[in-house]
């Protein structure tokens, strides 16, 4: 495992989920600690304090110089640890089999925390071409002028690519997402790995759209990071987001002098660690449900003729790669693609789903109860310019879906024919 400069033995392991006999995500959280309310409570107190007392004026020193943190119950300030906020932290790491973890104000902040922690000015990254487009910008546009921290994209399907951007010495990290936003372009993650830590080059992997179903870092992945407004959230009502990794990576981020999360301060609020907290024992089955429908709305989208991109479908290209890669029985993922070709055309589906049947809302983001539906190349891709749409494979009529669970399947399925049987009479589709 790799290295990480400048930690401070503060943050304590989270032995239960990091021993050797991690097997999947939910067995892990199933024997991460519990931590009980102050009363007895089966659910765990929010400790709402900002600043905390010591009983003695030593203890204060001690704590700035590192020499009692977290892992003995010593807190300082709730922006370095928070004891509620460090309860989710080790449920995520439970959940990603880390052996630390620490949540973060945003799924952004934890990605520019790790990124900027990992590098310094001059030196590089090498990343997917086929990324959220908000972590696009901070790599093309924001870090260059910022930081001096500059981005070569490579096609993370293309290994011999992967290599040839890789400038040893100076490339310090590898980036992708593990199921590419909106794409579903699943990367070979042992592979990839090998590649690069035979360089020297850390592996970071955003695994938004597929808690439960991957775990990078079980992979070889030396950092995972989540935006936990989506899945693990569940609820379209928080912001949020996670660096799961080494003890040494979330120490050296808490650092008092080098620290992107003690310095640059992306907290996560207490209470809403605690909300949180309270929907990963769920995950789970929700995670089963989004899975289970998207595969057979996939399949019976492919059926009817459109052009669907899912990859539980055995036509999927990495269909294999990814099973091969999953934990069993959580599914391919509650996300599914339509390329309707154009964006009027997508935009008329996606009005008839939403005002006419009610199969869903046009909205970004994803892992709520109710499908959510945007067109990529106009929303959550637009940072991205049309010549790197292309390259990324994101066609202009391109609805991504977030497929949810409330309604019954054949309900929500009548909805979906209902649409398409309008889009047929204003001769927009037709079915094979
Ligand atoms: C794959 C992925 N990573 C990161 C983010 C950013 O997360 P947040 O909105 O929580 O900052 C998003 C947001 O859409 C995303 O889709």
């Amino acid at each position: 495992m790799a290295d990480f400069v400048g930690s401070v033995a503060v943050f304590p392991n989270n032995k239960k989920t990091t021993a050797a006999e991690w097997v999947d995500p939910e067995s892990a959280l199933a024997v991460a600690r519990h931590e009980f309310g102050e009363h007895g409570g089966v659910n765990m107190s929010i400790e709402a304090s900002a600043t905390f007392t010591v009983m003695e004026p030593e203890h204060l020193r001690q704590m700035f110089a590192g020499e009692l943190g977290a892992g003995r119950d010593c807190f300082i300030y709730s922006r370095h640890f928070n004891p509620t906020v460090l309860n989710l932290s080790r449920q995520m790491a439970a959940l990603e089999g880390t052996e630390a973890a620490y949540c973060t104000s945003s799924g952004m902040s934890a990605i520019s925390s790790v990124l900027m922690q990992l590098c310094s000015s001059g030196e590089h990254v090498v990343a997917s071409q086929t990324l959220y487009g908000g972590t696009h910008a901070l790599l093309t546009h924001f870090f260059p002028r910022t930081c001096n921290i500059n981005t070569t994209f490579v096609d993370m399907r293309d290994h011999e690519m992967v290599k040839e951007a890789i400038i040893e010495g100076k490339t310090k990290v590898l980036y992708w997402e593990s199921m590419s936003n909106p794409t579903l372009t699943v990367a070979n993650v042992p592979e990839l790995c090998r590649i690069a830590h035979d360089k020297g080059v850390k592996v970071m992997v955003d695994n938004t759209f597929a808690p439960m179903v991957l775990s990078p870092a079980r992979l070889g992945a030396d950092v995972v990071v989540h935006s936990i407004s989506k899945y693990i959230s569940g609820g379209a009502d928080i912001i949020a987001g996670a660096v799961c990794g080494p003890a040494s990576l979330v120490n050296s981020m808490m650092d008092l002098h080098q620290g992107a999360l003690m310095l640059l301060g992306p907290t996560m609020n207490a209470k809403v660690a605690f909300e949180l907290a309270e929907r990963i024992p769920h995950l789970g089955l929700r995670m089963k449900e989004h899975c289970r429908r998207a595969l057979v709305y996939a399949t019976r989208m492919k059926k009817l003729g459109i052009k669907v991109i899912y990859p539980g479908l055995e036509e999927h290209p990495q269909h294999e790669l990814l099973k091969s890669m999953a934990n069993q029985e959580y599914g391919y993922g509650g996300i599914l693609c339509v390329d309707m070709e154009t964006e009027e055309k997508a935009n008329k589906l996606m009005n008839y789903l939403q005002n006419f049947t009610q199969f869903g809302l046009m909205a970004v983001s994803l892992g709520y109860h109710e499908t959510l539906m945007s067109c990529s190349g106009s929303s959550t891709s637009s940072e991205m310019n049309s010549k790197e749409q292309e390259l990324a494979g994101i066609s202009p009529g391109m609805i991504r879906m977030s497929i949810g669970y409330s309604g019954t399947l054949e309900q929500r399925w009548h909805q979906f024919e209902k649409a398409l049987v309008r889009m047929q009479e204003d001769g927009l589709f037709k079915r094979i």
